[in-house]
């Protein structure tokens, strides 16, 4: 019914305002009713999944739920009080910089309906990295919600090249591990969007990225999220330096580069140069996750992301071989409650297998 009233009702009047507008909205909609326990009453009436059936612990850290909000949603760590009541397991906060981006020139995001899919060209928007610590530190999530911080290097001319894209990931990461925000943390690596380009794709870059960031002592798991435009076996030599340099394992993946693969063009002009989400990123995503899981065994935690706008999307993912879970564009779509429904059918399907 609330899915019904959200996509006749609510949806129409929102397609009709700025995306970004809206997301800005939602933003600071969700931070109100977060701060005050008749907000979060309400909230979790609606949208949340009651059960604990579907708890899961990876790499030591317990999540209620298997579904997390992918990076890039709540890009400055507003909505850490609100979110588990959405049903949400976990959250990527940011990415977050060493310094403040201001995001790229607008135009920075755009629905594509019949795609089902946004293009993306937001250029990692964010406050920086020390007034994020400042405000999650004084957040307080229901227990058992799990803070993971995505990483990237400032979008700015400052942080252009090798050795001082390193340093702009050192200094986040360092200042995270030393305030204790956290519970986990993921390398972007695959961000699209910045100035220099995705400089850390290639193996021997990321090899140095990842070995100057492993001399931070920390107990906290540590994942890369990876692009999603390789050929297996570039992807695969990204994974080789990642065992090697001892992460707990990969988000699959970031946006999808390539606007051939749209099948409504004009969704996607080319004043739009941004990276494709939702359902544009579905099939590149599953595939990647299944050759990881069947190449690698158990060598990586996964976290399958893109394209998740059904619950047969998100066991898709999962029968690939996916740990956890992450969305943004299918609660866009099909609105908050999609989480809870994924959450029905997963504890449906666990209780079919059982019997
Ligand atoms: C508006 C928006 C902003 C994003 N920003 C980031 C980001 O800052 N860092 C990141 O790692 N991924 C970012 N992403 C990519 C998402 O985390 C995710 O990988 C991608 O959208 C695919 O998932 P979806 O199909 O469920 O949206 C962003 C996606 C969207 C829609």
């Amino acid at each position: 019914m609330i899915g019904i009233l959200y996509r006749k009702l609510l949806r129409p009047v929102l397609f009709c305002f700025d995306p970004d507008k809206v997301h800005k909205a939602f933003v600071s909609l969700g931070k109100i009713l977060g701060e005050f326990a008749v907000g979060r009453w309400f909230i979790g009436w609606l949208y949340d999944y009651p059960g604990q059936k579907l708890e899961k612990k990876i790499d030591g850290v317990v999540h209620r739920t298997p579904i997390g909000l992918a990076a890039g949603f709540d890009y400055n760590g507003e909505l850490a009080n609100i979110l588990p009541y959405m049903t949400f397991g976990s959250e990527e906060v940011g990415s977050v910089t060493a310094r403040p981006c201001p995001g790229n020139p607008k135009p920075r995001l755009r629905r594509m309906v019949k795609s089902k899919a946004l293009v993306v060209y937001k250029g990692l928007k964010n406050q920086g990295v020390d007034r994020i610590i400042a405000r999650l530190k004084k957040a307080r999530p229901r227990g058992g919600f799990v803070l993971g911080i995505s990483i990237a290097k400032t979008n700015d001319r400052e942080s252009v090249g090798l050795e001082k894209g390193i340093e702009d990931y050192y200094y986040s990461l360092k200042r995270l591990t030393e305030e204790q925000v956290g519970d986990f943390y993921t390398i972007n690596i695959s961000c699209p969007n910045v100035h220099g380009g995705e400089d850390f794709s290639s193996p021997e870059r990321l090899e140095k990225l990842l070995t100057r960031l492993r001399t931070i002592k920390h107990d906290k798991p540590m994942y890369a999220k990876m692009p999603i435009n390789q050929d297996w076996d570039s992807f695969n030599k990204m994974l080789k330096v990642i065992d090697k340099t001892g992460l707990h394992g990969v988000v699959i993946g970031n946006l999808n580069k390539n606007y051939d693969e749209a099948p409504y063009p004009e969704e996607a002009p080319n004043e739009y140069r941004g990276g494709l989400s939702g359902s544009l990123c579905r099939t590149r995503s599953t595939e990647l996750i299944r050759q990881t899981r069947s190449n690698w065994g158990d060598r990586f935690t996964i976290i399958g992301c893109g394209g998740i706008l059904t619950a047969e999307d998100a066991i898709e993912k999962l029968e690939a071989g996916a740990d956890l879970l992450q969305l943004i564009t299918g609660m866009i779509f099909h609105g908050p409650h999609l989480m809870k429904n994924i959450c029905r059918k997963l504890e449906k399907k666990g209780s079919k297998a059982r019997s």
